[in-house]
């Protein structure tokens, strides 16, 4: 099977909406100058899913950068740089997730989330979309902008993987919406390799996830298939 293509449509409420979501609703609710409730009604998004390599002996953190795992105490912070929102984090800290932070002095450079068990997906059933066993997912990775460029973010995502592969994860996943093409950029110099695109559209109560796997993205892209 080159390509796997699931069509599903679910007729209930969507109540959840990931902040991916929300932000990928939010540009386009601006594109079209429609009033914010339209996100409810309304939504197209597309994400380029894909698989993080684990780099056991990877790119140090650049001088003067301290990694840590990061805690409430950190949220502002990761709101102030445009990460998200405070009450967001507390949820993802709440369910169990993993905060990585990268400071150098007193400012916050990187951050990045680790999910495992299931991750906040907005095309996902109740906004969550399970995850296999040892397989872990990234997501609202970001890089303060006075910090990008400095190779921090790809060095804190070689020292995550490291960490989480030590602690029995076998393999990373990723999703960046089609239209970022930086952080694409980024993922490509990383070595992620792209599985799948699921694109989602929802009307109202309605709605539709196409999932179309890349070449050698198949089992990936089925199991993405089976749990959105
Ligand atoms: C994506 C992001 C985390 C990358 O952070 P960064 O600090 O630029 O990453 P690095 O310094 O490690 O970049 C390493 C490489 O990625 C590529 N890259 C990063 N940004 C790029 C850009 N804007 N254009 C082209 N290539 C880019 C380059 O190959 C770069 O190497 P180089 O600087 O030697 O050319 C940052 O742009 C960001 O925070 N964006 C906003 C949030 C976001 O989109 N997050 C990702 C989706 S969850």
């Amino acid at each position: 099977m080159s390509a796997h293509i699931a069509h599903r449509r679910v007729g209930r409420a969507v109540t959840s909406v990931s902040r991916n979501g929300v932000r990928g609703t939010a540009a386009r609710v601006g594109q079209w100058g429609v009033k914010p409730i339209a996100r409810r009604l309304y939504l197209v998004e597309e994400h380029v899913w894909l698989v993080v390599p684990i780099v056991p002996e990877g790119r140090a953190l650049p001088d003067g950068y301290v990694l840590r795992l990061g805690t409430g105490d950190d949220l502002e912070a990761l709101a102030a740089i445009g990460g998200v929102s405070t009450a967001v984090g507390q949820s993802y800290l709440d369910r169990g997730a993993a905060l990585y932070v990268a400071w150098r002095d007193d400012e916050l450079a990187f951050s990045t989330w680790i999910h495992e068990g299931a991750v906040p997906v907005l095309a996902a059933r109740g906004g969550l979309m399970p995850l296999p066993d040892r397989v872990v997912s990234f997501e609202d990775s970001i890089a303060a902008p006075a910090h990008r460029r400095s190779g921090i973010a790809s060095a804190v995502i070689d020292e995550v993987t490291a960490l989480q592969s030590r602690a029995g994860a076998t393999a990373f996943i990723t999703r960046i919406a089609v239209e970022n093409a930086p952080a694409l950029k980024w993922a490509e110099s990383l070595g992620c390799r792209v599985v799948a695109t699921v694109r989602l559209r929802r009307i109202g109560p309605w709605r539709r996830v196409r999932i179309e796997a890349a070449p050698g993205g198949e089992p990936m892209a089925s199991m993405l298939a089976e749990r959105l």
